[in-house]
């Protein structure tokens, strides 16, 4: 397809039209139909609210979506097919855990084919873009939108970007079964203050460059066909309205070649946020910043003309959005291959790899005296709102999840053993305990975040009555549980899981499977902490907390609470033991270095670490880090074996943004953190000298 041949074809009016997407969901809405043969429908988006990512479930099909496809493909004057798309977020109609989740596995390969059985699911819906993955780094676990994030690291944010990319689009997204990726929301988003939705936020060039757009980055290089811009503002710049970072960085500076759609109704928000006086001043900042698409305001429909005959736009600027538009729908493959036609989906496989990426995804954060796993001649009895709950363990946005599909936390362990009815004769208690989906995703923070007093209450009841407490914990975000986490002998953290959830936490709770998933984002003590995680710039005086166990009243810190958190960021226990000694340095040739630890499994089950390497730049020309994530691997280890882990570190992970928003590598001396989780102490320094 010659597409600018096809756009010299093209009329204005047919020009402005494919930079114009509206929400329908067949059988609901008429009308669509003569709209579509007018020309003015670029984009369909599959969806009928602007909260679709709470709202009750409304299929779609694909034989509808052909039967509009067709319209457009054969009863328009320039046949130009529609992009259908809908926000498939952690899967279609089998539920894999929320984003948040599938992060602690740390897995990206897991991540990777989790996301191609879901985008198959999708395509056979008639869907064939989504508006995935959401790459908004989050120190706020109030924010309900953390669920879909990587949680607070850019480097692990990073990695799932592009797992989810290449499993959404593989190599080609033309092809059956496969969909074009958004990666949302461009950017800050996750900064929203208070973690309020749809706040204003405030960063900095330097913090934007080296934590909030790196995810955005590596997406752009894993070619991702389309970015989503953000709702908020950043200092008092809309991100709708920035030709800076909309243009500037992500379409010249990053080379992003596919389109920028606006997030719902984004554009005509400009008037709500106090740079724009009317819609026509919003379609002419959001085009000329570089918004391409107008997602459901119909602003560019109803204004791109006049501001083309009144010289307020040009017809280039258009062409410019449109091309782009075109662009990906070639890559797509809308040219040739306009309908849907279903693939071969296996929904049993799907549910497999969805019961794998539950079981990577739990946390155990605590197993006082081994309780787990337990033992099929335990007596266990089962309590706890989440314990036959199938909705609520979803997870926000899911769109097409069929709730009637999930195993519950009761069915799951029912397969091993039958739970005692009373709790008297109990030696163990179960408590599945979490919040609801609603109070999660889109629109839906928290101003608390602390345990819920009566979680505390039943687990406090019942270890008073000497019985030995197992939480299995059910949340979206993490949860502060200073007060709590003593009356459990054992906690798994295991999020919103999907429709697996039950079988995966069953199969951890009674060994099957040794838990292996660790912290994406901090577990703090306290609601009042927040904004707490483990890469912030050193402090002035001493250490923070975080990492200074010691009592030192100059620390950065609370009289009512410490500093540090309750878990840290990277931490998750196991079934068997992990030592790690003997951190060296390999080799250093030409500003590259090998550094390396060995990692014994020294406890009774075999199990998987995680590996994880931190750094620390101790002198440059601006405040850097405490520690920042700059690789982690996952390795098998079984009882008794022994392995070393290299990991190798070049200018790519030793530089960063510095006040001039240059990429620098600057001389001088890191230390290098190797192990479990953010606290990790084996340590060695190397000295960088360029060439
Ligand atoms: C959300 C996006 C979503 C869009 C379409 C917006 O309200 O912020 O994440 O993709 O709606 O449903």
């Amino acid at each position: 397809m010659n597409i600018k041949e096809l756009i010299k074809g093209m009329t204005v009016e047919e020009k402005i039209g494919q930079l114009n997407q509206v929400a329908y969901i067949p059988a609901t809405i008429d009308g669509i139909e003569d709209r579509i043969r007018e020309g003015k429908v670029g984009s369909i988006i599959l969806a009928q609210t602007a909260f679709a990512g709470n709202d009750s479930p409304c299929s779609v099909d694909y034989e509808k979506v052909n039967r509009l496809q067709r319209i457009a493909v054969e009863e328009t004057r320039s046949h130009i097919p529609i992009l259908f798309g809908r926000d498939v977020i952690h899967g279609h109609k089998t539920v894999f855990p929320i984003p948040l989740a599938m992060a602690a596995s740390f897995d990206t390969e897991l991540i990777k084919k989790s996301y191609e059985c879901i985008a198959k699911e999708a395509y056979n819906d008639g869907i064939k873009w989504t508006f995935a993955p959401m790459l908004d780094m989050s120190r706020d676990p109030r924010w309900g939108r953390i669920i879909e994030s990587a949680g607070e690291d850019p480097y692990l944010a990073q990695n799932v970007a592009r797992a989810v990319i290449s499993g959404f689009q593989g190599d080609d997204y033309s092809k059956r079964g496969r969909l074009c990726a958004c990666a949302k929301h461009y950017v800050g988003y996750g900064a929203s203050e208070g973690g309020r939705d749809y706040n204003r936020t405030e960063i900095s060039e330097y913090t934007l460059r080296n934590f909030y757009l790196r995810a955005f980055k590596s997406a752009v290089e894993a070619d991702v066909g389309t970015v989503m811009s953000a709702f908020n503002e950043i200092s008092g710049q809309p991100v709708t309205s920035s030709r800076y970072l909309l243009t500037d960085v992500l379409k010249e500076e990053f080379g992003f070649k596919g389109f920028v759609v606006s997030d719902w109704a984004a554009v005509k928000q400009l008037i709500d946020q106090g740079v724009a006086e009317n819609e026509k001043e919003c379609a002419q900042m959001s085009l000329k910043a570089g918004v391409d698409m107008d997602m459901v305001d119909d602003i560019y429909n109803k204004y791109l003309l006049k501001l083309l005959s009144e010289g307020k736009i040009t017809e280039e600027i258009i062409d410019e959005a449109l091309y782009r538009v075109l662009y990906i729908k070639e890559k797509a493959g809308l040219f040739d291959d306009p309908y849907t036609a279903p693939v071969n989906v296996d929904r049993a496989f799907n549910a497999k790899t969805a019961k794998e990426m539950a079981e990577e995804s739990m946390v155990l954060l605590k197993n006082e005296n081994n309780i787990l796993p337990l033992s099929v001649s335990d007596k266990i009895y089962i309590d706890g709102e989440m314990k036959d709950d199938t909705r609520s363990i979803l997870g926000s946005w899911t769109l097409d999840g069929i709730a009637e599909e999930t195993v519950t936390v009761f069915e799951g362990i029912n397969k091993y053993i039958t739970p005692v009815l009373n709790e008297k004769d109990a030696d163990i208690i179960i408590l599945a305990i979490g919040e609801s989906h609603t109070v999660t995703g889109e629109a839906h923070s928290l101003a608390d975040i602390d345990m819920k007093r009566e979680h505390i209450s039943l687990a406090k009841k019942y270890k008073a009555e000497g019985k030995k407490v197992v939480g299995v914990l059910n949340f979206g975000r993490p949860v502060a549980m200073e007060d709590g986490e003593k009356y459990f002998d054992a906690i798994i953290y295991a999020w919103h899981s999907g429709t697996q959830t039950g079988n995966a936490v069953a199969d951890i709770l009674f060994g099957k499977v040794n838990p292996c998933g660790h912290l994406p984002v901090t577990l703090p003590r306290k609601t009042g902490q927040i904004p707490l995680y483990y890469n912030f710039t050193k402090g002035s005086r001493t250490v923070n907390e975080y990492y200074d166990h010691a009592d030192n009243r100059f620390i950065n810190n609370y009289d009512d609470c410490k500093g540090s958190p309750l878990y840290p960021f990277g931490y998750g226990l196991s079934y068997t033991e992990f030592e790690y000694s003997n951190p060296r340095i390999l080799s250093e040739k030409n500003g590259e270095y090998v550094v390396g630890i060995t990692v014994k499994n020294t406890g009774k089950f075999d199990g998987k670490a995680l590996v994880q390497c931190y750094i620390c730049d101790e002198v440059a020309s601006s405040m850097r880090p405490i520690r920042e994530l700059k690789s982690f691997e996952k390795i098998f280890l079984k009882k008794g074996e022994e392995k070393e882990v290299l990991f190798k570190l070049g200018e790519k992970e030793l530089g960063f943004y510095n006040m001039d928003n240059e990429f620098v590598v600057e001389e001088g001396l890191f230390t290098v953190y190797m192990g479990g989780d953010a606290y990790c102490e084996n340590k060695v320094s190397v000295r960088y000298i360029k060439n």
